[in-house]
């Protein structure tokens, strides 16, 4: 086997993390999650979720990758051979695969708004044309199914090229620009005019629109934001090296993700409002509103709107390609780690399922839409089952193994770096707590209230 590659730097960790964590689930999935779930109290409730249930999540899987330097299915059968744990392994094998699936939908869903942009067609359109044209555009068969096998022909090259010169290479140059442009857009949709709205809605919380459904959707917002409970971080902190700092890298990568998340909402938000767009309209919310920002940024000259447009569908695009990279890399992991396959036959693969269940993600906008699962379409059905089930419960798995089954001292060895980082040795009896009792605890009360309220 050739031997396992490293991430280079702590720079290009905390990059190829952050590049996980901020993607769709930020931009696109974000905003339309508050919108749905009563504005800022949603917000509240994400944040809380993201320190007090899911950080802990964060440390316990890079415990559990750099400890083993295994994909997911290795690292269970080196830390506790031969236990039915190694199922926990497999399981988080195949969720990414299925996220990676309807994810890459709506990754083809940015470049096709990103040739519609290079194609002045959203120039001087008015919000209702701009709306129309993703309802009509998403319930049409060809067109997104072809922009699908584009974003997911681009995955595969990344991963196709391993994890330095790929991902390494790919996340630290995009990372730093998209933040850059994410705040300029932020701080230009809060000047339009009727903004103040959107703001005051991101703002001031009103408690009274809060139910179980809600709560568990802000857990499950944050574990998908953080690209936790399906063995993404787990596998990229296996190509960690021994002396980065987990809680640096933990904080670093969650700060940064939720910051991301909230400048995107500020700068989505306050323009649903300008534009008079129904806050709770759903997965089109922000394909429906930023056309319409770029159109005010361009000052009714095409031109600029079109190279704003573009400068930004191509850095969601890379956003959510570092997301979808990482989604890939686990199954191509455990492909080459486990089952002995070649890198392109393990891409190979992974890319041929993920499509096929995506272009029925796909279809289920369109000639599909009947076709419903417990009530919801076959795209949402997954949607959910994945972030409120599937990923907390890989998360609360992952954390009942560091708790309860690895011995407290080689946890603390591994968090602490062998008790050489001083901050990490004073922090260890809180984080410690938080991984046995807190973040199980609170994730199964979330599981049961949303089962049974
Ligand atoms: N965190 C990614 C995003 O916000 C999505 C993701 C989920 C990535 C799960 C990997 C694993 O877009």
């Amino acid at each position: 086997m050739a031997p396992r590659e490293n991430f280079g730097s702590r720079f290009a960790v905390i990059m190829a993390m952050a590049g996980s964590a901020v993607g769709l689930g930020n931009i696109w999935r974000f905003p339309y999650m508050v919108g749905e779930h009563g504005g800022a109290a949603f917000v509240i409730l994400y944040m809380l979720s993201s320190f007090i249930l899911v950080l802990p999540i964060f440390f316990a899987e890079t415990i559990i990758g750099r400890r083993s330097r295994q994909g997911t299915f290795g690292a269970m059968e080196k830390l506790a051979p031969g236990t039915p744990w190694k199922w926990l392994g497999l399981f988080t094998v195949v969720s990414p695969i299925i996220i990676l699936s309807y994810y890459s939908v709506v990754g083809g869903w940015s470049v096709e708004y990103l040739f519609k942009a290079a194609c002045l067609d959203f120039t001087n359109a008015e919000p209702s044309e701009i709306q129309g044209f993703f309802g009509q555009f998403i319930s049409s068969t060809g067109g997104p199914i072809a922009v699908h096998t584009i974003f997911m022909l681009l995955v595969a090259g990344i991963v196709l090229a391993g994890v330095k010169k790929g991902i390494e290479g790919f996340t630290k140059v995009t990372m730093p620009i998209l933040f850059i442009l994410i705040i300029a857009l932020a701080v230009y949709s809060m000047t339009l005019p009727g903004a103040s709205e959107g703001i005051t809605y991101l703002l001031k919380p009103d408690f009274s629109e809060v139910d179980a459904h809600a709560v568990a959707a802000a857990m499950g917002q944050a574990f998908f934001s953080l690209s936790l409970g399906v063995g993404t971080i787990l596998t990229y902190a296996s190509y960690m090296r021994k002396e980065e700092n987990i809680l640096a890298s933990g904080v670093g990568t969650a700060v940064s993700d939720l910051l991301f998340a909230v400048i995107a909402g500020f700068a989505v938000m306050p323009a649903v409002f300008a534009a008079g767009i129904e806050p709770g309209a759903g997965a089109g919310l922000v394909f429906d509103t930023l056309p319409f920002i770029f159109n005010k940024m361009g000052m009714g000259a095409p031109w600029l709107s079109a190279i704003i447009a573009i400068i930004f569908f191509v850095t969601i695009l890379v956003a959510a390609l570092t997301s979808a990279i990482s989604m890939m890399e686990v199954g191509v992991a455990y492909l080459t780690e486990e089952k002995g396959m070649r890198r392109g036959s393990a891409v190979l693969a992974i890319t041929v399922f993920a499509w096929c269940v995506g272009v029925l993600c796909s279809l289920s906008f369109g000639p599909l839409a009947d076709v419903k699962l417990l009530g919801n379409s076959i795209f949402d059905f997954l949607d959910k089952l994945c972030s409120n089930w599937l990923l907390p419960a890989g998360g609360l798995l992952f954390t009942l193994f560091v708790g309860w089954k690895m011995s407290r001292a080689d946890v603390f060895d591994e968090f602490t770096n062998g008790g050489t980082l001083k901050a990490n040795v004073a922090l260890f009896n809180v984080v410690w707590f938080l991984l046995r009792f807190v973040a199980p605890v609170g994730i199964v009360v979330v599981f049961l209230t949303n089962l049974f309220l």
